[in-house]
C-alpha cells in the first residue's frame, strides 16, 4: 500500500520545541505564562488592524465566548451561515439560542448578502431582532466582508468572524477575522498553522479581551478567595500549546505560499478537463490561504461525479472529503430557519476538497495528478 496522503497534515516549522523546553525550564507548565503572551503578541503583530488576541483551548471555545460577550441569551436568535463546519453554529446552541442559517453565494461560497438581508427583515417582522450574524471564510475564502458589514451596521447587529480556516487570508488587504466586533482562529491539527488543538478570539479593545481572559480562566472576582459573580470556563490556552504557536507564527508566511502554490498545481492540472471549475479568489480584492483546495465536478459535463473521484483517490491512499453539508440540511438543526435558494446544497453535492497540505513533495503531487488524469481518461 502506498503511504497515505492526508488532506491537510500537521507542519512544524522546527522551533516549537525550543518554546516547549523553555516553558519546561522555567517552569511554566500552566494556562499562563510567556509563551501564551508571546503568542498572542505575535498573533497581534500579524492581524494588525488594534487586534487585541486572547489565545483559548479550541476556535469553537472563542466563538462560544463570542456569543456571550455579544449579549446572546437564551432564545435569542443568531445568524450563522449554513455552509460551514458543525463548530461555526454548536456554541449558538450552548447559550441555549436559535440559528437561523443563511445561504451561500456562489462566487465566495460564503454568506449570500441578499439572503441574509431578507432574513434579518424577515426575523424583525417575525417579532425578534437577531443577536449576532457569524460569517465564515470557507477554505480560507474571505467573505463579501464589505457588504455583510454594511448590512450588519444598518440593522446594528454585531459580526462575528469565523476566520478558523483563514489565518493568512485577506479581503481589500485587511487581514480576515479582523473586520467585525469579533473574530475567531482555530489552530486544530488540520490547519494552517497548528498547536496541536488551540484557538484564538480577535477582539478590538482591551476591555473585551480582558473579559474573554476572565471568563476562559473560570471568572474569578478580584479577593484573596475565590469567588465568583459569573459563570466562568476553564477555556485558556496552555503555556505548552502556545509555545508550538510561537515557532509555527514564525513558518506561517511560508504555510500559505505553499497552500497557494497546491492551489495552483490543480488549476494548471483542471484547466484542460471541461466541467471541473477549481475555487479561486472572484478578483484582486479576496486573497485566499487557500487553506483546502477544493473542485466543483459538474457531472452533466464531465459524466462523471465528485464521490466516484474520492473513491478512486481512496484506493491509491490519498484522502479527499466532500465540502462541508450545509448546517440547514444537518438533523441536529432541521428546525431551525433558514434563507436563501439550494447554492449551498448543489456546491455540497458536487464539490471535493483534495490534499492541500504545506508538506506535501514533488512525488505526492504526481500521485495525485495521476489519480486525477486517469480517472478524467486523460
Ligand atoms: C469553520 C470552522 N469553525 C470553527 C472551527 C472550530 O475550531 P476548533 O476545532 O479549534 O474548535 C473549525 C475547525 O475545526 C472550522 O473549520
Amino acid at each position: 500500500m502506498n503511504t497515505k496522503i492526508w488532506l491537510s497534515s500537521p507542519h512544524m516549522g522546527g522551533n516549537e520545541l525550543k518554546y516547549i523546553h523553555e516553558a519546561f525550564e522555567e517552569n511554566w507548565v500552566a494556562p499562563l505564562g510567556p509563551n501564551v503572551n508571546g503568542f498572542e503578541n505575535d498573533l497581534e503583530q500579524f492581524l494588525g488592524e488594534n487586534a487585541k488576541v486572547a489565545a483559548l483551548s479550541a476556535g469553537t471555545a472563542a466563538l462560544h465566548l463570542s456569543l456571550i460577550e455579544c449579549g446572546v441569551q437564551h432564545n435569542d436568535e443568531v445568524i450563522c451561515q449554513s455552509m460551514t463546519f458543525s463548530a461555526s453554529a454548536n456554541p449558538i446552541a450552548y447559550c441555549g439560542a436559535i440559528p437561523v442559517f443563511i445561504d451561500s453565494e456562489p462566487d465566495t461560497w460564503n454568506m449570500c448578502p441578499k439572503a441574509l438581508r431578507e432574513a434579518i427583515e424577515d426575523r424583525i417582522q417575525k417579532g425578534k431582532k437577531p443577536k449576532a450574524i457569524i460569517v465564515v471564510h470557507l477554505y480560507g475564502m474571505p467573505a463579501k466582508m464589505d457588504e455583510i458589514t454594511a448590512i450588519a451596521e444598518e440593522f446594528q447587529i454585531p459580526v462575528i468572524e469565523d476566520a478558523a480556516e483563514a489565518l493568512g487570508s485577506t479581503y481589500k488587504g485587511q487581514a480576515c477575522g479582523t473586520f467585525g466586533r469579533f473574530g475567531i482562529l482555530s489552530f486544530n491539527g488540520n490547519k494552517i498553522i497548528t498547536t496541536s488543538g488551540g484557538g484564538a478570539l480577535v477582539c478590538h479593545t482591551q476591555e473585551d479581551k480582558d473579559k474573554a481572559v476572565f471568563l476562559s480562566t473560570q471568572a474569578r472576582d478580584n479577593a484573596p478567595h475565590y469567588q465568583h459573580s459569573h459563570i466562568g470556563f476553564n477555556y485558556r490556552m496552555s503555556n505548552i500549546v502556545a509555545g508550538i504557536g510561537r515557532g509555527q507564527m514564525e513558518v506561517l508566511k511560508d504555510r500559505v505560499d505553499a497552500r497557494r502554490a497546491m492551489h495552483d498545481f490543480y488549476v494548471d492540472i483542471f484547466k484542460n478537463i471541461d466541467g471541473v471549475t477549481v475555487f479561486t479568489e472572484p478578483n484582486s480584492d479576496f486573497y485566499s490561504n487557500h487553506w483546502l483546495s477544493a473542485i466543483i465536478v459538474d457531472p452533466e459535463v464531465t459524466g462523471k461525479n465528485r464521490e466516484d473521484l474520492r473513491l478512486t483517490f481512496l484506493e491509491d491512499n490519498i484522502e479527499s472529503r466532500p465540502l462541508w453539508k450545509p448546517m440547514h440540511l444537518q438533523p441536529v438543526f432541521e428546525s431551525a430557519p433558514y434563507y436563501g435558494g439550494n447554492i449551498s446544497e448543489k456546491l455540497f453535492d458536487n464539490g471535493l476538497c483534495l490534499p492541500s497540505g504545506s508538506n506535501l513533495s514533488d512525488d505526492d503531487r504526481e500521485r495525485i495528478k495521476k489519480v486525477i488524469y486517469t480517472y478524467f481518461g486523460i
